[in-house]
């Protein structure tokens, strides 16, 4: 009986050692400590043992029950941390790509036409997207009712503006009601920059869209004049879109400046369009009447200010024919920025 004890040590020390994963080292765990494992047959020989057997059987059966249960248990950690350490380092398995995304490339170009002119000290104020009729027009000395409203078609709310200053609240049309809020918030001096989305109800096509984003500049001081606005614009232009930039001021009429003008450039990093004016911004004097509004104290102010269509921008600086896609969700388009 002893010497059957002593095999059956070794014969566990060999399968637990043999036992390659888990599932074969549980069924050696059957095979000794189960209830009808070895162990249990050398428990059930001790009926019908003398005395002096017993003693023996029972201490080597007690060993042979702790060695095997020990062994198993190291072996179960072994092969449990050799199986994830394994898959950790096997270079051959082929690696999970880190799908990762990108800001969108509107944002990307708001972010740095925003940065340029955050270094020159401007600072970035928000408006709300849902604005009054006296804040989108009429502080903008565009009364109700005046044709040049036409210019600036408007989604109009179902809700009557609670100010009673306008008829309808509205989906801005512009971020120019940007500079209301600041205006009638702070005294001058002033430098910010107003970015957002704006809403036109145009019919979409390649170069119309019913939503896109404006950036606003406003500069309130005493004595600003036109050349600061002329060097702002053309430090800002070399800038973002090189030193070789060409860029013209070109006479035009908005309400709420006086004079106003447009800014076309040429560059030579537009793709195909090489050698060509192309407008990408309105800007001019703030008129007196926006100061009146604002409620500023009449001739003691005088002001800059700037409206920049960001996918415009976008689209001439990389390229893009049709201002849909933007709006597409498009991976192939999204992943090229
Ligand atoms: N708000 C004008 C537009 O949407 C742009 C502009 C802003 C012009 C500020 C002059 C000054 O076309």
């Amino acid at each position: 009986m002893s010497l059957d004890i002593e095999k059956l040590k070794a014969d566990v020390s060999m399968d637990v050692a043999q036992a390659a994963t888990l599932e074969v080292l549980e069924a050696m765990r059957l095979k000794y400590l189960g209830k009808k494992g070895l162990l249990q047959e050398l428990y059930a020989g001790l009926a019908s043992a003398s005395p002096e057997e017993k003693k023996l059987i029972g201490k080597g059966a007690n060993e042979l029950k702790v060695l095997a249960e020990n062994l198993i248990e190291e072996r179960k950690k072994t092969l449990s941390t050799s199986k994830k350490r394994g898959a950790a380092i096997d270079v051959t398995i082929p690696g999970v790509a880190n799908d990762a995304g990108t800001k969108h490339l509107i944002n990307q170009t708001l972010e740095e036409i925003c940065d340029v002119f955050e270094r020159m000290g401007f600072v970035i104020q928000r408006g709300p997207e849902i604005e009054s009729e006296f804040n989108n027009f009429t502080a903008l000395n565009i009364p109700l009712d005046h044709p040049s409203r036409d210019s600036f078609d408007t989604f109009y709310l179902d809700q009557e503006d609670p100010t009673a200053k306008g008829r309808y609240l509205l989906l801005r049309s512009h971020t120019s009601p940007g500079q209301m809020r600041v205006m009638q918030k702070h005294k001058p001096p002033m430098a910010v920059i107003i970015p957002g989305k704006v809403y036109r109800p145009d019919a979409v096509d390649a170069s119309h869209s019913f939503m896109f984003h404006q950036i606003e500049g406003l500069l309130v001081d005493k004595n600003v004049t036109f050349a600061d606005l002329k060097g702002l614009l053309t430090a800002f232009c070399k800038k973002f879109f090189g030193d070789d930039v060409k860029m013209r001021f070109r006479p035009h009429y908005f309400p709420f400046t006086e004079p106003s003008a447009e800014v076309d450039i040429q560059s030579n990093i537009f793709k195909g369009r090489a050698g060509k004016w192309l407008e990408i911004l309105g800007c001019g004097m703030v008129h007196p009447k926006v100061f009146e509004h604002a409620g500023y104290p009449p001739g003691e102010y005088t002001g800059l200010a700037f409206g920049l269509g960001v996918e415009r921008i976008a689209m001439l600086k990389h390229g893009i024919g049709d201002i849909r896609t933007f709006a597409e969700n498009d991976m192939r388009f999204l992943k090229q920025f």
